[in-house]
């Protein structure tokens, strides 16, 4: 690092302590506590408050934390906790369940709507993993009333005596290590036996329509997270395509990326690395990530990190020469134009649909122009013009659907496929627009256009104003690509 980097380096890092601290300052100066997730403990209480307003009389929710799955007979894969106890609480250990009740619980002689169990702190697991966050230090860090795992057999029993309606996420099997259904994994089976054993108990739910179209709007805290696994994935694409050169191995530009990530103070990927150039491109997710890169072909990265338990998707297709072909370079423009269009139909109240239909008219008329398709109709319309009820997409256009064979847009959170509970996009939702075309050798048309896959994805805030391009900091269009290679 030369004298002048030193010093910029020096100013970001005073800069992030003074806002840091400013932070901090605004915690305590209004006494909202901060959690270990930087949202507010009250932004928590909020949403379960939201949940139980949802519950009807005489039911119980039953929220369970994630498992830890083996990488081997000796390790374990990283532990990632489940998203709706990371967002109704915070809580981001193993073996924990959170109870909501409208009805109240009564644990320890009080009377509780939500209740969190957790494992009681033990020395000698502290000895192995560090220091660990049992009861205590959980409900004085997250502010809710917080039990050792060990009386949810006993609490819940009461409970599910006397209620009616139970929500419960079968794919996380919740209880089986305090209730009789400990054996049983198949969900029919699960539910066989925890009706035998509380007959009072006559609908089970999912817990999805509690949480799902609460998670679809992003607050302000939310979005400041977010915001953070952006442009932190946005630097690290932007590493990424200064530093690429022909004959690195993808692994070695998914190297470059998972660096920035982590050095931006994200805490894992968001998902596994896609990293796929030449033919590899043309695979939608690819994650071998192991071919050697060959000068003149395209690369598709579609890499974005996590912070505090929130995503960014971001891809970018770039020429590893630094300069696109005419072929790469046509397609890279068809894509990059149906994307411009798609995300100009985000806004309050448009279809969920309508960026995806207003890219395929886009990609569809660009294909029948550069002759890859036959549809001398589309070669010669107007695709930003033509109503979208009347696109026809997927398997109602098969030529199309060929060289673009999935979706546009999904929501994006906690989860890189957030839930959706919608059809219709409303403000301060959060979606991904991401259209693409991939030809693989083979393909009926020109071999001049075999092993080029490109897709451009960015994430898009819906605002009064329409889309905003949170991930705009990482160059979209193919001049703006080529110019940073060259730096
Ligand atoms: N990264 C996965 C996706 O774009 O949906
Ligand atoms: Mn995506
Ligand atoms: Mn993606």
């Amino acid at each position: 690092m030369n004298t002048r980097a030193t010093m910029k380096y020096i100013l970001s890092i005073s800069i992030a302590l003074f806002a840091q601290n400013l932070f901090a300052q605004s915690m305590e100066g209004n006494g909202d506590a901060p959690s270990p997730n930087h949202i507010r403990v009250e932004e928590y209480a909020a949403r379960r408050d939201s949940v139980l307003h949802r519950l009807p009389p005489r039911s119980i929710a039953v929220f369970r934390s994630a498992e830890e799955f083996s990488r081997t007979s000796s390790a374990e894969f990283p532990f990632r906790q489940a998203n709706n106890i990371l967002y109704l609480c915070g809580y981001n250990g193993q073996n924990a369940t959170l109870v909501l009740s409208p009805d109240s619980l009564t644990i320890a002689g009080e009377k509780l709507c939500a209740a969190l169990f957790v494992p009681a702190r033990n020395p000698q697991t502290e000895q192995w993993h560090g220091k660990q966050q049992g009861p205590e230090e959980t409900q004085r860090m997250l502010h809710i009333p917080s039990f050792s795992a060990d009386s949810l057999d006993t609490c819940v029993q009461r409970a599910f005596a006397t209620a009616t309606i139970l929500y419960y996420d079968w794919l996380h099997p919740i209880l089986r290590e305090s209730l009789p259904m400990k054996e049983f994994s198949a969900e029919h089976e699960e539910k066989k036996v925890l009706q035998q054993n509380f007959p009072g108990i006559q609908n089970i739910e999912p817990t999805a329509p509690l949480v799902d179209s609460l998670r679809m709007i992003k607050s302000d805290a939310e979005l400041a997270l977010m915001n953070e696994a952006i442009q932190t994935s946005c630097i690290a694409h932007r590493e990424v395509m200064k530093s690429a050169l022909p004959y690195q191995y993808e692994y070695q530009l998914a190297a470059i990326f998972d660096k920035t990530i982590q050095d931006g103070g994200c805490e894992a990927q968001a998902y596994p690395d896609i990293v796929g150039s030449g033919p590899n491109s043309c695979f939608l997710h690819y994650s071998t990530n192991r071919r050697q890169v060959m000068p003149g072909d395209i690369v598709l990265m579609d890499c974005g990190g996590e912070y505090r338990g929130y995503a960014a998707d971001i891809t970018r297709t770039f020429p590893i020469n630094g300069t696109f072909s005419p072929e790469q370079r046509a397609i890279y423009q068809i894509v990059y134009d149906a994307q411009t269009a798609g995300i100009a139909e985000v806004k309050p109240g448009a279809k969920f649909t309508a960026p995806h239909k207003r890219a395929f008219a886009i990609i569809r008329t660009g294909l029948a122009q550069l002759g890859i398709i036959r549809d001398s109709a589309w070669a010669h319309i107007n695709p930003l013009t033509i109503p979208l009820d009347s696109v026809a997409t997927g398997m109602n256009a098969p030529d199309v659907f060929r060289y673009f064979m999935h979706g546009t847009s999904h929501m994006l959170g906690m989860d890189v496929h957030d839930p959706n509970a919608a059809k219709i996009l409303s403000k301060n939702e959060v979606l991904t627009v991401e259209p693409g075309i991939y030809i693989p050798e083979g393909s009926p048309c020109d071999k001049k256009w075999w092993n080029i896959g490109v897709r451009i994805e960015d994430d898009i805030l819906v605002t009064d104003a329409g889309g905003k391009n949170l991930s705009a900091a990482a160059p979209r269009s193919a001049d703006d690509i080529e110019a940073l290679m060259k730096k």
